[in-house]
């Protein structure tokens, strides 16, 4: 598979990423604790792939950073600021989350999807949320099927609004989490080109992702989690060609 794809989503349009640090960060549901001293920083327009078998706390870790779940201790930076401390609706509109089930609105186009939010959380007028949200959908390859509802889109699409949703908000992080895991086979790869080009495009984005062949192309820095700790973190190179530990080269072994 190849990640370069005519999809013209850059469209000279560059994003400036945040620097997005996670430091000894512990999360629990209730007295079950999933996620244990977990440390890590996302660069600015870089890429990071976080892997790992199910149930190792990576669902939950994004849910830490933009607090859909509050952490119990740790650290999260965001820029210069303590995510920790900032007031959850404004983080969440600095962070962009994008999951494996879209929730788009089904009695609403593609740009109403991406315009409401405009208009309900940036407070824009409806004329100029919609020029925005026509930009942002131009970018994900959908500016003829703006007028389309969900059920008229397929869910490559679909999920690509999502993404326009997500961006039009200009985000300094992305959040993915198995963005292409409800789709099916053949609208994988768009969805996947989106991100990459997003990638390429200057955003910070911190993608959990069962793709392989994605991380190993795009990440610039893959982190492998098992039971809610970091085992390992490096290049693609690093993590796939030479994995330290027997848990990373099981996994490997199994979903290589
Ligand atoms: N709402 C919840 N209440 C209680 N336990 C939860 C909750 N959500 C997740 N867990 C538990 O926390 C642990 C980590 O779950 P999480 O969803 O973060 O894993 P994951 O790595 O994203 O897995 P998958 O690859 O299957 O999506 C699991 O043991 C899970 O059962
Ligand atoms: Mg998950």
């Amino acid at each position: 598979m190849t990640y370069t794809s005519p999809l013209p989503v850059t469209d000279g349009h560059f994003y400036e990423g945040s620097r997005l640090q996670i430091e000894s960060l512990a999360m629990a549901y209730g007295e079950i604790e999933v996620l244990k001293d977990v440390t890590l920083t996302v660069e600015p327009a870089t890429t990071t792939c976080v892997i790992g078998p199910s149930g190792s706390g990576k669902s939950t870790l994004l849910r830490g950073v933009n607090r859909l779940h509050e952490p119990k201790s740790g650290r999260v930076l965001l820029a210069e600021d303590d995510a920790l401390r900032l007031k959850p609706d404004l983080l969440r509109r600095r962070v962009g989350l994008v999951f494996q089930h879209f929730n788009l609105f089904p009695d609403h186009t593609a740009l109403q999807n991406v315009a409401l939010a405009l208009q309900n959380v940036k407070r824009m007028s409806k004329g100029e949320a919609e020029r925005r949200a026509l930009a942002r959908l131009a970018e994900v390859g959908l500016a003829e099927r703006a007028d389309h509802r969900p059920r008229d889109l397929s869910g490559g699409q679909q999920q690509r609004v999502a993404i326009a949703r997500a961006l039009a908000m200009e985000p300094e992080v992305m959040l993915f989490d198995e963005a292409t895991s409800a789709l099916d086979p053949e609208l994988v790869k768009g969805v996947l080109n989106l991100m990459a080009e997003l990638a390429q495009s200057g955003m910070t984005m911190l993608v959990v992702t069962h793709e392989m062949g994605f991380a190993r192309k795009v990440a610039d820095q893959v982190v492998f989690m098992d039971e809610g700790r970091v085992i390992e973190t490096g290049t693609p190179e690093q993590i796939f060609n030479s994995p330290q530990s027997e848990r990373l080269r099981l996994f490997l072994s199994e979903v290589l």
